[in-house]
């Protein structure tokens, strides 16, 4: 029995205090992901940005908002976890400065000057012991192999799931697994709580011992 770490769903980067700006992820992944590793006899923690959906009662869930909680809770949890699977969609950017109040329209264009957040799978991926293993998702429109070992390589994970911008806030997924070598461990389409379970068998025949 393993404990696994999952990050899930979208981050938050606010503008204002009210405003901000998200992505369409819904964690239906995270959660089918979850269901599956528990149902294979795995602990499971999860790290979600806000989110609809229903996480499984036995999975512990520490909610955040914004990607550098994400990260932190991350690094606080995945020493004591065997692995991470990187589902989540966190924003990529954030203004580099938040209005303390809230912007007034004056009828002119305002620009916002955004900065890179921290990669979450890449900063866990660089610290990750030798017993330990990262699986990483990669939704690319073109040159999707090729884009997904790059990241996979960058971000130092042991799988990459490669899905299309079809698997946003969807039910359904089609996925291919890659390993480090490059190879196509399996290909996987159906409704995202069947993918979730073929995910897990991928990671528990080629990461776990
Ligand atoms: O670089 P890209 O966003 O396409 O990579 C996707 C993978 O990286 C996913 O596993 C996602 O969870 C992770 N990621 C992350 N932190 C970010 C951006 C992406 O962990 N800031």
């Amino acid at each position: 029995m393993a404990h696994i770490l999952i990050t899930s769903g979208p981050t938050r980067q606010y503008i204002d205090p009210v405003r901000y700006m998200t992505n369409g992820s819904s964690g239906r992944m995270g959660a089918s992901l979850a269901a599956a590793a528990i149902a294979a006899g795995h602990d499971v923690t999860i790290i979600s940005g806000p989110v609809q959906v229903d996480y499984p009662i036995e999975a512990r869930v520490i909610p955040v908002i914004t990607t550098e909680e994400m990260l932190a809770a991350c690094e606080l949890e995945f020493p004591s976890c065997d692995g991470l699977i990187g589902v989540a969609a966190p924003c990529d950017y954030r203004p580099e400065r938040v209005e303390g109040h809230k912007i007034a329209k004056t009828g002119q264009p305002i620009t916002l000057h955004l900065i890179e957040t921290p990669d979450v799978v890449a900063t866990i991926g660089a610290k990750k012991k030798p017993q330990q293993w990262v699986v990483g998702f990669a939704l690319e429109t073109e040159d999707a192999r090729f884009r997904a070992l790059v990241k996979l390589e960058k971000k130092n994970c042991d799988l990459i799931v490669l899905n299309g911008p079809e698997a946003m806030n969807a039910a359904e997924n089609q996925v291919e697994i890659l390993d480090r070598a490059g190879t196509s461990v399996a290909l996987l389409s159906g409704p995202k709580e069947e993918v979730a379970a073929g995910i897990m068998q991928a990671i528990q025949t080629r990461l776990m011992k």
